[in-house]
């Protein structure tokens, strides 16, 4: 199986919670012998759609704009056969890299519209890769993914076989949460060999990555103090790392 695994956090690898996760599920995925190519969308050059509509009718499914969607990304999405949306969540959305290349898919899909279940859409110009997404988030409930779930289930339907979200995620790396953080990650890189036999994830394996971590007046609690801490010492959390900023 050929899965190519986006990864759309503008973070790098020392501060991106999407690509601690990421990391656990690729590596579940290629202990079941996927093989899997990582893309970091912050290294690739991609504009956003100009809404000509060039690949729907002079150059039909080929982006007039030249860059490394048109050059590269949208043709290895669309040769793998499961494709992992891995995003921060901004805004309770998937954020402006990912929404970028999204939309840069245009020319996988006709023209023609077609009415089904009195819903109006476009048809696919060839073959589609199955979907995964990967979110992660600040906040702690699990119901700050419910609008992303909804748009992704929206755009992609069928397509989309699993959808692993970990709220509080900035939490997860916190000192004291050591043994939940590596029971989480395992049971990510868990769903990532059951995704490549079966297509889907387990009840059990799904439960363990949805464990809640910490209750909403705790976590306000230690973020205020964060950032309050932050603000007095003039560093960004970047530049507070290890550095002790944080007197307790
Ligand atoms: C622009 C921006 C918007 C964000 N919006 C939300 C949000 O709507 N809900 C939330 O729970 N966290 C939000 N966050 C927090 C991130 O989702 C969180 O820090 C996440 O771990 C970032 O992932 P990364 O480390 O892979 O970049 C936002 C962060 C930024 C920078």
């Amino acid at each position: 199986m050929k899965v190519l695994a986006i990864n759309s956090s503008p973070r790098g690898k020392d501060q991106s919670k999407t690509e601690l996760l990421l990391n656990s599920l690729v590596e579940g995925m290629r202990s079941a012998n996927a093989d899997v190519e990582v893309v970091h969308l912050r290294s690739k050059k991609i504009n956003y759609c100009i809404g000509c509509y060039t690949c729907w009718t002079k150059t039909p499914g080929t982006c007039v704009l030249k860059d490394d969607m048109t050059r590269e990304l949208l043709p290895k999405f669309l040769e793998s056969d499961l494709a992992v949306f891995a995003t921060p969540l901004y805004h309770f959305g998937v954020n402006a890299q990912l929404k970028t290349f999204i939309e840069r898919t245009l020319p996988a899909i006709e023209p023609f519209i077609i009415e089904h279940d009195g819903k109006a859409s476009h048809p696919l110009r060839g073959r589609h890769p199955l979907m995964v997404a990967l979110s992660v988030a600040g906040f702690p409930e699990y119901s700050v993914f419910d609008q992303m779930s909804s748009h992704l289930r929206y755009l992609y339907n069928g397509a989309l076989v699993a959808e692993i979200y970990r709220p509080a995620a900035e939490t997860l790396v916190q000192p004291g949460f050591e043994k939940v953080r590596a029971d989480i990650l395992d049971a990510v890189k868990q769903a990532g060999t059951e995704i490549v036999q079966n297509f889907k994830i387990s009840d059990d394996t799904m439960k363990r990555i949805k464990q809640p971590v910490i209750d909403l007046k705790t976590m306000c609690e230690g973020a205020n103090v964060m950032w309050q801490t932050y603000i007095d010492a003039g560093v960004t959390p970047k530049e507070a790392m290890g550095k002790n900023v944080i007197k307790k």
